[in-house]
């Protein structure tokens, strides 16, 4: 099996990388991985000299280079997590997200049609998606594989628009595929423009904790192990041409997720309960802001067997212990860019 993955050194994908390098020692694994500001060589550093591994650095957009690597490889499978993936910065970028969501994927779907010469035995090409196509929840109800798509960021439409494009690949030429739409995750390795993270690195900090709106909006969060978990099973044993939604059965306001994180880094960080939440301060609304994401994910559970092995005290726990003793990696991802970034997201 020649795997490629893409995004490999990204949240997720770097998660993704490390379980199939340990996991699967006989695959030729290939990182591709454009390298922005998102991704991280430093994710990788435990299983980089695997025999079984390889790092490419490249762009999906680069039709050419795409179809070059897949002469030069002939891979067997691809997962495809490679995606500019912050709702802020598609809000103030959306071509950027048009770009690497919708024509890189597609570039990567042609080149695996023309190399595979519509012969799709034992091939699969894995799209990795969010439950953000399905727009916003009302205080009551789950997403399920056969809600209707209704994207409201620039994100979730570049995402929702590389959804359709892989099916219509699936209906028109027959390649074989398989979707999953997952809810938000965190753990090690999460870039801090998401919540979790950012908000660790601020109470660190002592900085700000910048709640939009009221904080009344909810996510589903799911530990990012067990999403790679769910992404190797898929893999090997989902039904072509389907989709399997994946979430946590673990919903929370922000603005208590937000409290729950402060009192837990309050006792790590030996401070007075109640000093990092004296740092909440509510901001400007995210514009087009969807309400609430949850996933009904028994698809996935009764056809794979899979459901969540981390409970959320555990999961936050691991994370917060993680950016505590990796000061370093949070230095690192926090200077240069990141600070013109912050200034102008937080002004
Ligand atoms: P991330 O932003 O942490 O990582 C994205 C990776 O893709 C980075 O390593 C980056 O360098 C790479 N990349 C970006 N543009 C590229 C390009 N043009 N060519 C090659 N590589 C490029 O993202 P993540 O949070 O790990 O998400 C991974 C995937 O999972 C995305 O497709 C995202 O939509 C999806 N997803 C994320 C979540 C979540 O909660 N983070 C939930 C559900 C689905
Ligand atoms: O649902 C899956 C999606 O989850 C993934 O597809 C996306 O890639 C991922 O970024 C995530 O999207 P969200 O927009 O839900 O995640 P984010 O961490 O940006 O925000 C979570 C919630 O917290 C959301 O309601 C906005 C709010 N928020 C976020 C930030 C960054 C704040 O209140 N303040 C902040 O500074």
């Amino acid at each position: 099996m020649k795997l490629l993955v893409t995004g490999g050194a990204g949240f997720i994908g770097s998660h993704v990388v490390r379980r199939l390098v340990n996991n699967y020692p006989k695959y030729e694994i290939y990182n591709l991985d454009a390298l922005t500001y998102a991704g991280n060589l430093e994710n990788l550093r435990d299983i980089e000299s695997a025999s079984n591994y390889s790092f490419i650095k490249g762009d999906i957009n680069d039709m050419d280079f795409i179809n070059s690597l897949f002469t030069k490889y002939k891979f067997d499978g691809v997962i495809h997590l490679a995606a500019e993936s912050h709702v802020d910065r598609s809000i103030t970028d959306p071509l950027a997200f048009v770009r690497t969501n919708i024509i890189g994927t597609v570039n990567l779907l042609n080149a695996a049609k023309i190399i595979w010469k519509d012969n799709f035995d034992g091939k699969r090409f894995y799209h990795v998606s969010t439950d953000e196509v399905y727009g916003s929840l009302g205080q009551t109800g789950l997403f399920t594989e056969s809600t209707s798509y209704d994207p409201n960021s620039p994100y979730s439409a570049s995402k929702a628009s590389s959804d359709h494009f892989v099916r219509a690949y699936g209906e028109t030429y027959g390649l074989p595929y398989v979707i999953t739409n997952c809810s938000n995750n965190y753990g090690p390795h999460h870039f801090p423009e998401k919540l979790i993270p950012l908000f660790i690195n601020n109470i660190i900090q002592e900085k700000p904790l910048p709640v939009y709106g009221d904080g009344n909006y909810t996510r589903d969060w799911l530990f990012v192990e067990d999403h790679a978990r769910a992404i190797d099973l898929v893999f090997h044993k989902g039904k072509n041409a389907e989709t399997y939604n994946i979430g946590g059965f673990n919903e929370w306001k922000n603005i208590d997720l937000v409290k729950l994180l402060c009192k837990i880094m309050d006792a790590k960080l030996g401070r007075n309960n109640g000093q990092s939440e004296a740092l909440i301060t509510y901001v400007k609304d995210r514009p087009g802001h969807d309400l609430r994401y949850a996933i009904d994910a028994s698809k996935i559970n009764k056809e794979l067997g899979w459901k969540p092995s981390v409970t959320f005290e555990e999961g936050l726990e691991k994370t917060i212990v993680w950016f505590l003793k990796n000061k370093e990696w949070l230095d690192n991802v926090t200077s240069g860019t990141y600070q013109t970034y912050y200034q102008n997201q937080y002004k």
